[in-house]
């Protein structure tokens, strides 16, 4: 089993989009994959089912102690999915008091899913600092840190470094990280020029570019995956090829992207 933590210091740059088409693309490949939301937005559910949001998911199943599986949801999508939930206010307040006292849940339940050896986990977390952080942190074999092309994006860069460091970097079990730069576009000069220098900067670790484009929203909008809404566009190319290295770089294993 691998897992991988979608992580960003700031919000709204596209870690949950990513995270969807991502668990789509794996699972299309013919791996087991599961998208876990912990996210108290719950929002990664949108990406995969028009469903009304109910209370089933990762907070109601570990209050009630019940086995993480019985909560997935059907999505009609090969991706299997775990919501956040939609909680009360108190629950979500019990969960992270949960996740601050048990520093290894998230591990822990992981390995007592009993996935397949060749299935693949996808966390999509909150922004910034937090204890879901914490836990995909200290749980995953590699990181995606997702970025935008601007100043902002660029100043998170050592706290996000800062964070890998302590939680990621020291365990044996941890493959690599790599960083995405999301909604590129070329038609503004200093959005471009942000990416090219983050390009550079990154090096290896740098994934391909994710360019800004419609299709995006508007497969939310309809409940699609970015693949099936427009195969066509220029990010269900550009969601494709981050698939594909992400991929290559889960398989081949340590010090790949190094
Ligand atoms: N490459 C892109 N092009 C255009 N819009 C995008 C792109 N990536 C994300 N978005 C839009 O940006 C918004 C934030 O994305 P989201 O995945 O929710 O971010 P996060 O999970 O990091 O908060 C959403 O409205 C999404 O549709
Ligand atoms: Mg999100």
């Amino acid at each position: 089993m691998k897992i991988i933590a979608i992580v960003s210091a700031k919000g709204g740059v596209g870690k949950t989009t990513f995270s969807a088409n991502l668990g789509t693309e794996f699972a299309r490949t013919g791996l087991p994959t599961v998208a876990i939301d912990l996210d108290p937005q719950d929002a990664l559910r949108l990406h995969f089912s028009a469903q009304a949001p109910g209370p089933e998911g990762l907070v109601q199943a570990t209050l009630a102690a019940l086995p993480w599986r019985q909560h997935f949801l059907r999505t009609g999508n090969a991706c299997e999915l775990l919501p956040y939930g939609r909680v009360q206010e108190s629950s979500r307040e019990a969960f992270e008091q949960v996740l601050r006292e048990q520093p290894r849940l998230l591990q822990d339940s992981l390995q007592g899913l009993r996935l397949p050896q060749d299935a693949v986990v996808i966390l999509d977390t909150p922004p910034g600092p937090s204890a879901y952080l914490t836990q995909a942190l200290s749980a995953c074999n590699a990181a995606v840190v997702v970025l935008l092309s601007d100043a902002a994006s660029y100043a998170t860069l050592p706290m996000m470094q800062t964070l890998l460091k302590r939680y990621c970097l020291s365990r044996s079990d941890f493959s690599d990280y790599a960083y995405l730069v999301n909604q590129v576009d070329h038609s503004r000069q200093l959005n471009s020029d942000v990416a090219y220098v983050m390009r550079m900067q990154f090096g290896a670790r740098s994934l391909a570019p994710v360019h800004q484009d419609q299709a995006i929203p508007e497969a939310l909008a309809s409940n699609q995956f970015v693949g099936d809404y427009d195969p066509l566009s220029r990010a269900a190319h550009d969601l494709g090829a981050v698939s594909e290295q992400l991929l290559r770089m889960l398989t081949v294993g340590a010090g790949s992207a190094a």
